[in-house]
């Protein structure tokens, strides 16, 4: 049984929060379109001296998805989620709980790092609080520390994606937790939606489709490259953040670098303080997951939202004929 807040989604996905790309733009076209919209909090960077980002874009959604909500009684906007970035890096981390706490933000997802005062700051304002895994040993651990849900974030997934098959990830979780549980990783139409349940899990964790909208803060040339882009085109490297990644080969050719001849990094070169010593990942060598052969458009968000909704009506009539 989901959590009421995830039931009654228009159709069963959350949109994955993505570093840079993800702002209050694209989370309300999400939100108001029917699926769960997010965003990393890391992505609300104030100058020196100005007030918290982090807290003007939280008004500005709620405001308008308030406003949303009383114009649309029939087809209210589902809530969204923050993502905190749990990594001793993270210089912000406790300020951003404070104020997700403050604006009793309904949905936390903590990656990189399972943390109890997180999910305890998220159960005291009632929100939920779920986790993102790459396997079973931390999905175990993530639950123990008080995390609501699990984020299955398997291969060929956008970002610090897991080398395990969503088959194998999924099957192993759910022989000891019958809670939330999210799948993510290539996922990019609605019959892809519709296998995630059959696999077993509640709802599909959808990111890489989103960058090519045109509510994503992400350059135009990205956005095409989304579009020109299939899983041929996607490099894992640990190169740019330190962790295993996925990225857009010709992003990183455009960079001068040889996809084919990557070298290893090691985890300690992950930073989330701002001074990385590798300033291109993200914002010059772009990450995307697998399933981007299925995306032939930039368009608004909540056209895509349509399809996918279109495309899971169509593929459980289909499955319920078999
Ligand atoms: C460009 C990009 C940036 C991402 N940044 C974050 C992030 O800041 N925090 C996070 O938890 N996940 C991040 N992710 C991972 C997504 O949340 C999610 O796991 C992934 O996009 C799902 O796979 P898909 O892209 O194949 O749909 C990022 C993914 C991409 C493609």
């Amino acid at each position: 049984m989901l959590p009421p807040i995830l039931q009654n989604l228009r159709i069963p996905v959350v949109a994955s929060p993505m570093f840079i790309v993800s702002g209050p733009e694209l989370v309300i076209a999400q939100c108001k379109a029917g699926i769960v919209g997010s965003f990393p909090a890391l992505n609300a960077r104030e100058k020196d001296g100005e007030p918290p980002l982090l807290e003007a874009w939280l008004t500005r959604i709620n405001e308008e998805l308030d406003r949303h909500n009383q114009s649309n009684p029939d087809h209210p906007a589902a809530p969204f989620a923050v993502n905190q970035i749990v990594h001793r890096s993270n210089a912000r981390l406790e300020r951003d709980i404070e104020i997700c706490h403050r604006y009793k933000v309904p949905i936390w997802i903590t990656s990189l790092g399972a943390r109890p005062e997180v999910n305890a700051a998220a159960h005291d304002c009632g929100g939920i609080a779920l986790h993102d895994i790459i396997n079973n040993t931390f999905a175990k651990k993530a639950i123990e520390k008080g995390a609501d849900g699990l984020i299955a974030v398997a291969a060929g997934a956008g970002g610090h994606a897991g080398p395990q098959s969503p088959f194998a990830l999924v099957q192993e979780i759910r022989e000891w937790f019958d809670g939330p549980l999210l799948l993510s990783g290539a996922i990019a139409t609605g019959r892809a939606v519709l296998a995630a349940q059959a696999m077993g899990a509640d709802l599909a964790y959808i990111g890489s489709p989103f960058i090519a909208t045109t509510e994503a803060n992400a350059p135009g040339d990205y956005k095409q490259m989304i579009v020109e882009s299939g899983a041929m085109d996607i490099v894992t490297s640990s190169l740019f953040t330190g962790v295993s990644g996925n990225y857009l080969a010709p992003s990183i050719r455009a960079a001068g670098l040889n996809p084919d001849d990557l070298e290893h990094a090691d985890v300690s070169t992950m930073n989330f303080g701002g001074a990385s010593s590798k300033p291109k990942a993200w914002s010059q060598i772009w990450g995307s997951g697998q399933g981007i052969g299925a995306v032939r458009a930039v368009e608004p968000a909540a056209d895509r939202i349509d399809r996918l909704a279109a495309e899971y009506a169509e593929a459980k009539a289909e499955i319920a004929r078999l």
